[in-house]
């Protein structure tokens, strides 16, 4: 056998070996509706589909695959959520040193709140990390307890901003009702001296995510604010004109907000 005639059989066998991995987790595909589910890598899977969840391209979902639940747990409880939101916030510390910061208190990065600079994972081992459907009463009882601890990568991110000069502005679709217990737990989890924490009001209650985060964009540069970058576990933080020059998404496999 040629080396040529090698190559061609290798590459064979690996066309063949790829795609009957993939095939086998199309939702039509046979092997899924014969009942051979344990034929497929779960781990495989759930690692596709959280990269699927990450770049958006799951779109909108509510609630975990079932036979993700144990994938979720082991990425958050274990190193594997720490390290990506350490290199995310890498990542932006390395943008925000390379601007000359204008000094007039008008350069700003907008922070959002929920798995963004506070971690509710321990609210989210109490429901199965997003295997049911989104509570509001019980997320809003953990909310009043303002005991989030901070995600120590965001931490570290929002004290070099603030060294280098930023004004911080915290954003988040938490209501106005909110504000002391947010207040209150975003000291207890170690943030300082933020330029201002912005809620919905009632005007603001029942718009999405992006559409309520893109009006205050635009209101704060209508204010003179110029965004720098913008910091959030969600595209609907990020998302929608205008834009910061640089958006930082931040890992959540756990929920989805539109
Ligand atoms: C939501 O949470 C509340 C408060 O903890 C609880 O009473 C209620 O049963 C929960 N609802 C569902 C559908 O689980
Ligand atoms: C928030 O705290 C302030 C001052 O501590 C108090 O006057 C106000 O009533 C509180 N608001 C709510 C919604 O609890």
């Amino acid at each position: 056998m040629t080396h040529f005639h090698l190559l061609l059989l290798l590459s064979a066998l690996i066309t063949v070996s790829f795609s009957q991995k993939i095939l086998r987790i199309f939702p039509g595909d046979t092997q899924i509706s014969n009942g051979n589910r344990e034929w497929i890598n779960n781990d495989l899977f759930c690692d596709s589909w959280r990269l699927s969840v990450e770049t958006n391209n799951a779109g909108y979902w509510a609630t975990i695959p079932a036979r993700c639940r144990g994938f979720v747990e082991d990425y958050m409880k274990g190193d594997h959520y720490v390290s990506d939101s350490e290199v995310v916030a890498v990542e932006a510390i390395y943008f925000a040193r390379d601007f000359d910061i204008a000094g007039n208190g008008k350069d700003a990065w907008i922070f959002d709140v929920d798995e963004t600079l506070l971690s509710n994972l321990p609210y989210y081992i109490e429901v199965d990390f997003g295997s049911e459907p989104f509570n509001e009463t019980s997320f809003d009882e953990w909310v009043a307890l303002a005991k989030a601890p901070a995600l120590p990568a965001s931490l570290k991110l929002y004290n070099e901003l603030q060294r280098l000069g930023f004004s911080l502005v915290l954003l988040t679709g938490r209501s106005e009702a909110q504000r002391n217990a947010t207040e209150k737990n975003l000291l207890f989890a170690g943030y300082k001296n933020w330029e201002r924490l912005i809620l919905r009001e009632a005007s603001d209650i029942g718009k999405s995510a992006l559409i309520y985060k893109s009006e205050k964009r635009a209101q704060l540069e209508a204010e003179g604010f110029v965004i720098h970058g913008s910091s959030g576990d969600q595209w609907s933080d990020l998302y929608g004109p205008p834009m910061a020059t640089r958006s930082f998404k931040l890992p959540n496999p756990m929920y989805f907000v539109k």
